[in-house]
């Protein structure tokens, strides 16, 4: 093996040169939970000229919200950035990938640390459809406010970005049986980014996601085999 690294962006953008696919990403007939999981790929190809209606990308986005959050405080928070001069804006923060620019949307996905102070509002929906007695649902919010509200800035972080990662894979399922594409992306300079857009003090920077129609299907999938990521009962 060479002892070559490379530098963070072409580290990102190799992939478009070496990757031969020919063809555009499959459309599915069939968009049963298994096949969308098994047939969902990062694309990184965007047709620049394919425009999303914004009720389709507000399904995707209500049907990501639909995922477990802890004690269903919903932390995510999205900045849809459709604007194309936005888009170019955030082109260099994000290391020059072009789909950044070139998918219809890119939606930053983000995690509020003081999501815990919405318990009344979520716990009083909860309770207002009859699923839980008016004197449980004020416990639930005391101690939710008393408990999270101690929890220290790293704790409330990493609660932002388990629920971050699980509404995220959400979005893209769902909008992979729509029949759009979309890859996650972790590459970018998130300070910049930070500023750069205006995101509020309280909130996590989760990742990016580019959202559109596809043009060129992404990598075939490859995997560790199984057997070298699971253990069952307990670690020997
Ligand atoms: C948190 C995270 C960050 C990622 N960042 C990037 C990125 O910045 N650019 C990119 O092209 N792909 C990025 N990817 C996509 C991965 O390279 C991709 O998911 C992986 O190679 C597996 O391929 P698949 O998504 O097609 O199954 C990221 C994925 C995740 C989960």
């Amino acid at each position: 093996m060479t002892k070559k690294t490379m530098s963070k962006e072409e580290y990102l953008n190799k992939v478009k040169e070496i990757d031969t696919t020919k063809g555009a990403p499959k459309q599915l007939e069939d968009t049963d939970f298994l096949t969308v999981a098994k047939e969902r790929r990062s694309v990184r190809q965007y047709d620049p000229d394919f425009k999303m209606d914004k009720s389709e990308i507000l399904e995707i986005l209500e049907t990501a919200t639909l995922a477990p959050s802890s004690s269903n405080l919903q932390p995510w928070r999205f900045l849809v950035i459709e604007d194309q001069k936005e888009k170019e804006r955030l082109l260099p923060i994000a290391n020059n990938q072009q789909q950044i620019v070139d998918a219809s949307v890119v939606i930053a996905i983000l995690g509020d640390r003081e999501a815990y102070k919405n318990a009344e509002q979520i716990y009083s929906a909860i309770a207002e459809k009859g699923n839980m007695p008016d004197e449980v649902k004020d416990m639930y919010v005391n101690s939710i406010l008393d408990g999270y509200g101690k929890f220290p800035k790293d704790r409330l972080a990493k609660i932002a970005h388990i629920d971050g990662g699980l509404v995220s894979m959400q979005l893209m399922l769902a909008a992979k049986a729509k029949g759009y594409d979309t890859v996650p992306m972790g590459g970018y300079d998130e300070a910049q980014f930070l500023k750069a857009f205006n995101v509020p003090e309280n909130y996590e920077a989760i990742m990016l996601i580019s959202l559109g129609k596809g043009s060129k299907a992404g990598f075939e999938k490859t995997r560790l085999p199984l057997d070298d990521v699971l253990s069952w009962n307990r670690f020997e």
